[in-house]
């Protein structure tokens, strides 16, 4: 693509809000072990659309950003290798939230999107191509930095290692993005816990549109994960609350580490997936609609290594998916409660197939896992436009594009609650809390 001499004014906007980093007024003092977590919409997120979206336009767009993240999720449990999108449509599937990191000495600061379904910290560095950030992490700048040789037993856990020169480096997909990165170690500080010799890939090529702009911070439970390089000090557990998009102004905690971790908090256990180790896999076994469970065929809802089926917590994808035959059944005991007594028309939006034009009153949706039952409130599973106009069931099923066995408890019905991932006791908690 060839960009005109002439920036646009829209362009400009962009890259000044880009270069401008967090406001100023975010720039919140972190303590402890507990990382501040921002919304990318949030008034603190330097990546937030510099046009004001309507409502209905950030509903639509994140929607369309999970449909290509379900392809991916899809594609990983399948090990199938990418097939882009369907559509001319240019659609990033890059992670909701955000959380700061310190990388170097000294610092530089940069703001990873979290996503618990993958291992991998990386960043776009100095002289990348392809990258969409102009304050890219600059190595020469950084007095504790080092590449990794070769020989370097980290340099066999990469994707796809080659050898440039000595030093080491990999590629790999994200989405719909091919990236090519070397692996590098330098100081890591979250929250104010410096990691010494951290591990992580330094972005020299990134194409497509899913990078997300100044890198990735991956919760998954496998090698070189930062649960895996922080095993001494985080012991691979971390908490997190998720701050809900129609309150744009707050911001959730990302908590590492089994200090100040909730006591009162209901688990249900992790399964492991051995193809694919680092997704956080657990038993979802029915799900109830106001009183109700609903008739879901148990294979459904069934784990099974080999296809990698089952369901997954999930932090990058927005409304929850429920495979195909679950879905249906969990939407038309929803739109029979809904409508008891009432003539109601039901219309779409977008990936939404159970609107209403008029108010509503919604059961409430119950999860229920082996051991533990999470009831949500309307807040969690209602999308209302700010004027009221219209309501929506946040949930849909896979896209139909995308052959799905998994389903996906997604960051909408998770915001607004403590999320424990407890990996040496392999289990995960969730309790009710505000996030502030
Ligand atoms: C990624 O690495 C593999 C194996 O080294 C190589 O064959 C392939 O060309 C590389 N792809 C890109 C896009 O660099
Ligand atoms: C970056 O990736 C593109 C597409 O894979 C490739 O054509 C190009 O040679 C790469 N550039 C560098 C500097 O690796
Ligand atoms: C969000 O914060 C901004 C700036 O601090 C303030 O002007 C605005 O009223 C706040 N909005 C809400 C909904 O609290
Ligand atoms: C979940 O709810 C069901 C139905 O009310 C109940 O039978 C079951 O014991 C509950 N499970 C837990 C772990 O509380």
């Amino acid at each position: 693509m060839k960009t005109s001499p002439m920036l646009s004014p829209l362009v400009l906007f962009l890259l000044f809000s880009l270069a401008k980093g967090l406001n100023p007024n975010c720039d919140v003092h972190e303590h402890g072990s507990t990382l501040k977590v921002f919304h990318v919409f949030s008034p603190c997120s330097p990546f937030r659309p510099s046009e004001g979206l309507s409502w209905e336009e950030s509903v639509l767009q994140l929607e369309a950003k999970d449909q290509a993240r379900m392809q991916y999720l899809s594609n990983l449990v399948a090990r199938r290798s990418i097939v882009p999108v369907a559509s001319g449509r240019q659609i990033t599937q890059s992670p909701t939230y955000i959380v700061k990191a310190k990388i170097g000495t000294p610092a530089q600061t940069l703001l990873l999107a979290m996503d618990t379904s993958n291992d991998a910290a990386w960043v776009p560095c100095t002289s990348c191509v392809g990258c969409s950030t102009l304050k890219p992490f600059a190595p020469a700048k950084s007095t504790s930095f080092n590449k990794l040789p070769c020989s370097a037993p980290q340099c066999k856990q990469v994707p796809n290692p080659t050898c440039g020169g000595s030093a080491c480096s990999f590629n790999f997909t994200y989405g719909t993005s091919s990236v090519a990165a070397g692996l590098v170690q330098d100081t890591v500080t979250l929250a104010t816990d410096p990691v010494p010799g951290y591990t992580f890939g330094c972005v020299q090529n990134a194409t497509g549109s899913s990078f997300p702009t100044q890198g990735l911070l991956g919760l998954g439970r496998g090698p070189l994960s930062l649960l895996a390089q922080t095993q001494n000090l985080y012991r691979s557990t971390f908490s997190y609350c998720l701050p809900s998009f129609k309150t744009l102004n707050f911001s959730g905690s990302l908590r590492l580490g089994p200090v100040a971790q909730p006591k009162r908090i209901k688990f249900t256990p992790l399964l492991k997936n051995p193809r694919r180790s680092s997704l956080y896999y657990v038993n979802l076994v029915a799900v109830r609609v106001g009183r109700r469970n609903v008739d879901i065929p148990p294979e459904a809802l069934a784990f099974n290594p080999a296809t990698g089926a089952g369901t997954i917590f999930d932090s990058g994808t927005v409304f929850t998916r429920l495979v195909e035959p679950a879905y249906t059944a969990v939407r038309n005991e929803f739109r029979r409660r809904v409508s008891v007594g009432k003539k109601l028309t039901v219309t779409r939006l977008g990936g939404f197939d159970t609107c209403y034009t008029v108010p509503i009153v919604a059961p409430t949706i119950t999860f229920m896992f082996s051991g533990m039952n999470v009831t949500l409130p309307p807040d969690n599973t209602l999308i209302h436009s700010t004027a009221g106009s219209i309501t929506c069931l946040a949930m849909a099923a896979a896209p139909d594009n995308v052959n799905s066995v998994l389903n996906v408890i997604a960051n909408m019905q998770q915001q607004n609650h403590r999320v424990l991932y407890d990996v040496p006791n392999s289990r995960i908690g969730v309790a009710r809390e505000l996030c502030t």
